[in-house]
């Protein structure tokens, strides 16, 4: 494994590789649990020690599953991302919330998930429109205070809240959309996206210490060269409901992978691999989360990591890219 180090983290070592756990909380295919507490373990054994998480993802169940896989391991030799703000009703309704009062439940209900008595990162999920941020932010630096928390992080914000949330309290991380093929997108899953997070927000991270979490490296499987026109997801995976990965913008998608693979060939690499190794590359992204829920994904993604991405190999990387208006599709 590889680490690095952000100021905002303190001593913290991060593994340049981290486990995004979205897919093991069952939205995506029909994942069992002892197949995902198999992946973390592989992950843990080859370095994959950052874990990435959220309450809503499976309404507890990753949590609840990624608590199942540490259980009974040192605490000081993983780090559990969680995150806040999404909270569902006995309808399983989903809301958002950033409260005191919700954060002050939420907070101990992931703990108590987890097995854990305090989280490395908690981030807040979506904004909340309906609560001053101010309150939220102090609410977050009151339960680290209490030492339920160690950082704060935010997820999905626009710039100019990020920078107000800087000035309540301490913000650690930012989490957001950015991989090889979406660079400053503007939505994701119809949801608009008020951060571009190349052109700024990635800047303003390496500017104040922080590091930049990014979800989605893989773009949800795209870019391992694997997806078709069509047929690509069981109607029950939340994938089947991302815009970009249907219709024409698949296929608009498609051809660029198509120019990639041509690439990953010439260089006798795996497409997953660059696309890792083009985030790990860069200076203010933490941890890359990607959704690693089988043993032989946690193996092969760490194996980008025993080689490097060349600068020729970069400019090769851009010739391409550089061809499309890529946030535009
Ligand atoms: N903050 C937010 O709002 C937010 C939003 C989305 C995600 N996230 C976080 O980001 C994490 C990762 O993002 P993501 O799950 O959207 O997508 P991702 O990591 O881009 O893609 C994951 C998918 O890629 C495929 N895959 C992964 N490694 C592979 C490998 N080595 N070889 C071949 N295929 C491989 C698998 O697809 P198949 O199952 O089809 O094989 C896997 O389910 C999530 O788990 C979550 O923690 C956060």
């Amino acid at each position: 494994m590889k680490y690095k180090t952000f100021s905002n983290l303190g001593e913290d070592k991060l593994p340049v590789i981290g486990f995004g756990c979205w897919s093991i909380g069952g939205e995506w295919n029909n994942i069992e649990d002892k197949e995902s507490i198999k992946a973390i373990h592989t992950a843990l054994d080859l370095g994959v020690n950052f874990f990435d998480t959220a309450p809503v993802y499976g309404k507890g169940h990753s949590e609840t599953v990624l608590g199942q896989a540490l259980k009974g391991k040192d605490r000081e030799s993983f780090f559990i991302a969680s995150k806040c703000g999404l909270v569902w009703d006995e309808n399983m309704h989903v809301d958002v919330n950033l409260s005191r009062e919700s954060l002050i439940k939420e907070i101990d209900r992931s703990l108590k998930r987890l097995g854990v008595d305090y989280l490395d990162v908690w981030q807040c999920h979506w904004p909340d429109v309906n609560t001053d941020l101010k309150e939220t932010i102090e609410a977050m630096e009151e339960i680290k205070q209490m030492g339920k928390i160690r950082h704060i992080g935010l997820s999905n914000y626009s710039m100019d809240n990020l920078k107000l949330a800087n000035s309540y309290g301490k913000v650690a991380s930012f989490q957001g959309l950015y991989n090889m093929l979406e660079h400053n997108p503007s939505s994701y899953h119809n949801i608009p996206l008020t951060y571009k997070a190349k052109d700024e927000v990635l800047p303003y991270c390496e500017a104040h210490g922080m590091m930049f979490l990014p979800y989605s490296p893989l773009f949800q499987g795209l870019l391992t060269g694997a997806f078709k026109a069509t047929g690509n997801f069981d109607e029950n995976d939340k994938r089947s409901e991302n815009p970009k990965l249907l219709g024409d913008s698949l296929k608009q998608f498609l051809a660029i992978v198509d120019e990639l693979k041509v690439f990953a060939n010439t260089i006798e690499k795996p497409l997953s691999q660059i696309a890792i190794n083009w985030l790990v590359n860069q200076k203010a992204i933490g941890p890359v989360i990607a959704g690693l829920d089988k043993e032989l994904y946690a193996k092969d993604t760490v194996a980008s990591l025993d080689w490097e991405l060349t600068p020729s190999m970069q400019q090769e990387i851009d010739k391409i890219l550089n061809k499309y208006d890529l946030d535009a599709i």
